[in-house]
């Protein structure tokens, strides 16, 4: 099957950020106040420092900018550090000034704000350009391995491995919140734009699974291959068996 992604692999750290921050120029420069999503994690850390080191000046990108949460904890309270929406204000959101900010309220009754952000999402909508990681269980965002292809905003368990992975932030695995709210696989699916950040020898066999194995929802970041207008920007060790 010929590949429906195009595919960067950069050659180190540094050539990994550089050319995922030129390529998510290049998109907001294609767009008018374009409707964008982020993901947080280590794997896009890079491409964040580019970002506000080499296009802090880049006003008409940043204003217009809108930006809607990927995916968040439930449960935590609204200054909480941990909030993927402190870790990107710090990241990205406040270096380079972007106003827009539509975020899930952690500490909400979940199911509320799913319904509020849904009818939100149905307002704001479409997403322009989806930048995302990709969980070594193959998830996207909090969309675990099982989650159907036509999930649209929902509350999610943290699947064992993601609860084992985030455990890093929080000292220990039963310290991590069980639950999510996250961007739907449906939802990710309209995204005009997406790009697809892995790095490391840990993401290859998964890599591999989302781009070329079978489209199935025990792997969901293989509803990418459904898509169009997807960009992976990997390294050489997560690009090796592809
Ligand atoms: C988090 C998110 C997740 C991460 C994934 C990879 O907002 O969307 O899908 O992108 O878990 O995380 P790292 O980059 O830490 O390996």
């Amino acid at each position: 099957m010929s590949p429906s992604f195009a595919l960067l692999v950069a050659d180190d750290p540094a050539c990994f950020a550089d050319a995922a921050a030129r390529k998510f120029i290049e998109l907001l420069e294609a767009s008018d106040r374009p409707l964008v999503t982020l993901p947080t994690g280590l794997t896009p850390q890079g491409f964040y420092r580019a970002l506000v080191m080499n296009y802090a000046d880049r006003r008409d990108c940043w204003e217009g900018l809108r930006f809607i949460a990927l995916d968040e904890y439930c449960g935590l309270p609204a200054n909480d550090d941990r909030l993927f929406s402190s870790w990107l204000k710090r990241a990205v959101l406040d270096p380079l000034c972007i106003r827009n900010r539509y975020l899930f309220d952690s500490a909400a009754d979940p199911e509320q704000e799913i319904v509020r952000m849904q009818s939100l999402l149905e307002k704001v909508g479409p997403i322009d350009i989806a930048v995302l990681g990709l969980g070594a269980n193959g998830h996207i965002a909090f969309n675990e391995p099982g989650t159907v292809f036509s999930s649209s905003i929902h509350v999610a368990d943290l699947a064992p491995d993601t609860i084992k992975a985030n455990a890093r932030y929080w000292g220990r695995e039963d310290l991590v919140p069980p639950k999510g709210m996250t961007l739907g696989l449906s939802d990710l699916s309209g995204a005009r734009h997406t790009i697809l950040l892995v790095t490391g020898s840990s993401k290859a066999d998964v890599l591999k699974k989302a781009l070329q194995g079978p489209v199935t929802t025990a792997v969901p970041a293989s509803y990418l291959q459904k898509l169009t207008n997807v960009t992976v920007i990997a390294d050489h060790a997560a690009a090796e068996l592809l």
